[in-house]
């Protein structure tokens, strides 16, 4: 183990180390014992060290990784990391923004990369040579570092009018952003809500840490993580997209969203649902390896990615869809279907007549699409539906789970003062044959993790361990 002497390191290095330490509950000794250690450890092991959790393969040899370094004093970090990644086999490809070429030069850039260094959208032979396109293409993964504000703005609105982000709006593969850039800049309303939309994009993160700012008497978080946690993440987040999932080779229908019923050519009949939990359920199937279609009435929420999104308007529409989509392994009809439709909906706008007070509207039943596909000869081996109840919430589930043939029904109360209806929250209730399971309440997205794993447990599927 190396030793150092913490009086005599640089007054910036103190001042980091103290703050580490105030934030981790340890002396000054004991943090720079463990960041000592850390770092020989890191060193020795260096994949594992860094993503502790992760049982992966420690070798980059096969990978492609396309570093696109943005303008910041991190910037220089990044000739380190391009060493790291080379060190490991690893491929790296350079974009550099205008502004990190402020910081850091394409020549020792490209020296290090073994590679063109790419900076120019409209660089002619660029273009037609590889061009944005390709370049996304043909990485494993794209690695932002430093990833500045500006830039993390742009990926947050879909802005592409440079080279960097125009490979960042085209890639179809996992994107890993390293943030670095002023404290007060990270805690900005904007950066925050750009950070919430890109974890909601999906994005992988790593850092920022807390420590020293670039400019003098500032401290707190944004500064760059250092290129071996950076490293650490790289290799975390090519094997969580590695190998068979445990839901590979099954194909998941979900219905998602309330049905809008035409009264007449302006208005309809509808209900409160956001389509996020079917949404999120759609997009965890697919994270767990599922071919997923999803059946969604009309939503004001961003489309789930990895899977096939099916837009549709009333009951009857989306039961046709559903319909046409078997044969399935599981279905899961999370829709809040509108019960009834106009007989006949009017081709013109419905008039107010003078003094003869509402006009009635004549209703009759939609089908009811997961009763439908309960006693389908097609059926799929799991069907689960959901019940929104406001009052008897077990009884009311235990009768549709019967009613409609379904393997589970997912209850929750969907009483106004509960905010379910629309809400990031749910509190569902598992009923089954078996009996009723109840969860405590959690975010819509991890009652959808929950409940893909619950999938997984009864297809009993080998779950490969990441
Ligand atoms: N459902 C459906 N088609 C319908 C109505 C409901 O597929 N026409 C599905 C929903 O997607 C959900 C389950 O049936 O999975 C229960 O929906 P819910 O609205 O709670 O129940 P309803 O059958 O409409 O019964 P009620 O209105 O009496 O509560």
């Amino acid at each position: 183990m190396a030793s150092i002497t913490i009086r005599n390191l640089d007054e910036s290095i103190k001042q980091a180390l103290r703050e580490r330490a105030a934030q981790n509950g340890h002396s000054m000794e004991e943090e720079a014992r463990l960041r000592l250690g850390q770092t020989e450890l890191a060193e020795s092991q260096p994949i594992k060290a860094s993503a502790s959790s992760a049982n992966y393969d420690a070798s980059l040899g096969d990978k492609r990784i396309l570093l696109i370094i943005g303008g910041g004093i991190a910037a220089y970090k990044c000739l380190d990391l391009i060493r790291r990644l080379k060190e490991r086999g690893a491929a790296v490809r350079v974009i550099m923004t205008p502004a990190a070429s402020e910081f850091i030069t394409p020549l020792s850039v490209g020296a290090l990369s073994g590679d063109k260094v790419f900076s120019d959208l409209f660089d002619r032979d660029d273009e037609h040579d590889v061009g944005h396109i390709r370049l996304s293409r043909e990485a494993d993964i794209i690695v932002v570092a430093p990833a500045t504000a500006d830039l993390m703005a742009k990926m947050a609105n879909g802005l592409a009018n440079d080279l960097a982000s125009t490979t960042l709006m085209a890639t179809n593969k996992p994107v890993l952003i390293a943030p670095a850039m002023n404290t007060q800049m990270w805690n900005h309303r904007a950066t925050r809500r750009n950070h919430q939309t890109l974890l909601s994009d999906g994005i992988h993160f790593i850092g920022p840490n807390s420590g020293e700012m670039a400019e003098s008497n500032e401290a707190g978080f944004g500064r760059m993580a250092e290129p071996m946690e950076i490293l650490g993440a790289v290799q975390a987040v090519l094997a969580e997209n590695e190998g068979p999932k445990p839901l590979s080779g099954m194909r998941a229908i979900v219905t998602s969203g309330p049905t809008h019923e035409p009264i007449d050519p302006v208005r309809y009949i509808a209900n409160r649902s956001s389509g996020k939990q079917g949404h999120a359920i759609a997009e965890a199937l697919a994270q767990a390896g599922a071919e997923v279609i999803l059946v969604s009435g009309p939503v004001n929420i961003p489309d789930p990615k990895g899977v096939e999104i099916i837009k549709v308007q009333t009951a009857r529409e989306m039961q046709k869809i559903v319909e046409t989509a078997l044969p399935a392994d599981i279905g899961v009809f999370v829709a809040a279907v509108a019960d009834w439709r106009t007989v006949k909906s009017s081709d013109e706008k419905l008039k107010k007549k003078d003094g003869k007070g509402p006009s009635s509207l004549k209703l009759t039943e939609n089908p009811d699409i997961l009763k439908g596909i309960g006693h389908h000869k097609n059926r799929p081996k799991l069907v689960i539906g959901f019940a929104a109840e406001t009052e008897h919430l077990e009884k009311h589930g235990k009768a549709k789970l019967k009613r409609k043939n379904a393997d589970w029904i997912i209850a929750n109360d969907v009483s106004p003062e509960t905010g379910i209806m629309g809400g990031n929250q749910n509190t569902v209730h598992l009923i089954s044959k078996e009996g009723v399971e109840s969860w405590p309440k959690l975010s819509k997205q991890e009652v959808a993790e929950r409940l893909v794993e619950r999938m997984v447990a009864f297809f009993d599927v080998e779950t490969i361990e990441i």
